[in-house]
């Protein structure tokens, strides 16, 4: 079922009773840009047209009563007792935003609230960053608090990297609080400094799911993080001003190769190529040249595959049914990696085209019709679209 303001409203009122107010955040599709956000690198992100939605009323008290309708799940809780059950579920995330919002000095209220979603859990196209950003949202209106938007995704980074136990990096929430309507963002990570850049009007975004869920918090995530940390260290003995993998010249990465094993010595070519393909994207993009962006996409995945491992069987698959398409200009894994959804980017006179024969391809190693969605790139964080007003009879012409 579709997901509205209408929806979610009437959700909250059957619920708890009373008047809501509605908040939406959407889903991020990293475009190019695979693993550089920790490294200080750049990223090249947009939104996806899909989002959490939010209903929330404060209470006098301070318990937070949340209803998850994807879970039909309603979990309660204290705001002054707050305990990770560590274990990752949605219900941890609304601990994490609460608990973090506390200890930067916010005092929140007791709320009642409804959560729903559009974004395919697990599937890289960060539905938890999105539920972090809307509820942080909400909970802080309650209080009437309008934050800065780069606090905001920053205090939200920390519920990942302090509660969740995730050492992300600040792509996701900084996307979700900031990207415009119609547009990508090209964000360096150290400095956060971003364009926006139109996309492309004749071309789309597709993404689909390879079916096998990804889980952040196994770890494989961190310890890409962890050796990139080693990296530095090593490679800092010789190139002493070297303070993140984004500071790494190709060049220099050759002539020190020798400090580092074969491991992390892809590692860091991969972000040293990433960063490189980041830039050049956003040049394409700029230049309208979609046959370039393709290239840069594939070359991506190619690299996360090969130097970064973080594929998987699914995806590889999935990459290669997607790049058979004489319509689609390249493709790649999106998000952390190890499942989710690959992204093509396509000629959109051909997106049915090509969307059909993928579902049908990709379909045949699934077992059945993947999920698949048209990335619609839309508005950041903020209330939810005005509901229609109720219809009320029209006075019949006189004759
Ligand atoms: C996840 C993380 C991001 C980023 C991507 C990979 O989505 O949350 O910070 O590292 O993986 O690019």
């Amino acid at each position: 079922m579709t997901i509205t303001s209408q929806s979610i409203h009437d959700e909250f009122v059957s619920r708890f009773g009373g008047q809501p107010k509605l908040f939406r955040a959407p889903g991020r599709v990293n475009i190019i840009g695979g693993h550089t956000d920790y490294n200080e690198g750049f990223v090249l992100p947009t939104t996806t047209g899909l989002h959490t939605w939010l209903a929330i009323a404060p209470r006098s008290d301070r318990i937070l009563r949340t209803f998850s309708c994807r879970f039909d799940s309603l979990e309660e809780i204290d705001l002054d007792r707050i305990e990770s059950r560590g274990d990752a579920q949605w219900s941890e995330y609304v601990k994490g935003v609460a608990s973090i919002l506390e200890d930067a000095g916010h005092s929140l209220r007791g709320a009642d609230i409804v959560i729903d979603g559009d974004i395919p859990l697990g599937g890289g196209l960060s539905s938890s960053a999105s539920l972090e950003i809307v509820l942080a949202f909400g909970l802080l209106d309650c209080i009437d608090v309008a934050i800065e938007r780069g606090d905001l995704a920053q205090l939200c980074q920390r519920v990942e990297t302090d509660f969740v136990g995730v050492r992300c990096g600040i792509m996701d929430q900084f996307v979700i609080s900031h990207c415009a309507n119609d547009r990508a963002m090209m964000l360096d990570c150290r400095s956060l400094e971003f364009q926006s850049v139109a996309m492309p009007a004749d071309a789309r975004l597709l993404v689909v799911d390879t079916g096998v869920s990804h889980r952040l918090p196994a770890g494989e995530y961190n310890s890409r993080r962890e050796e990139c940390e080693q990296a530095v260290a090593l490679l800092a003995r010789q190139i002493p001003q070297l303070g993140a993998l984004r500071d790494l010249e190709p060049a220099q990465l050759e002539d020190e190769k020798n400090l580092l094993d074969d491991r992390l010595y892809r590692r860091c070519r991969h972000i040293v190529t990433e960063n490189q393909r980041v830039n050049d994207a956003n040049s394409a993009l700029r230049r309208g040249n979609v046959a370039r962006l393709g290239e840069l996409i594939t070359a991506s995945h190619v690299s996360l595959r090969d130097d970064y491992e973080i594929s998987c069987a699914e995806l590889d698959a999935l990459v290669e049914i997607m790049i058979s398409c004489p319509e689609v200009y390249g493709a790649r894994l999106v998000g952390g990696g190890f499942g989710g959804c690959a992204l093509c980017l396509v000629d959109a006179q051909h997106l049915d085209r090509v969307t059909d024969r993928v579902r049908a391809e990709y379909g045949e190693i699934l077992g059945r019709p993947p999920w698949v969605h048209a990335v619609t790139a839309t508005d950041p964080v903020g209330p939810a679209p005005s509901m229609e007003p109720p219809d009320v009879p029209q006075p019949e012409a006189n004759s």
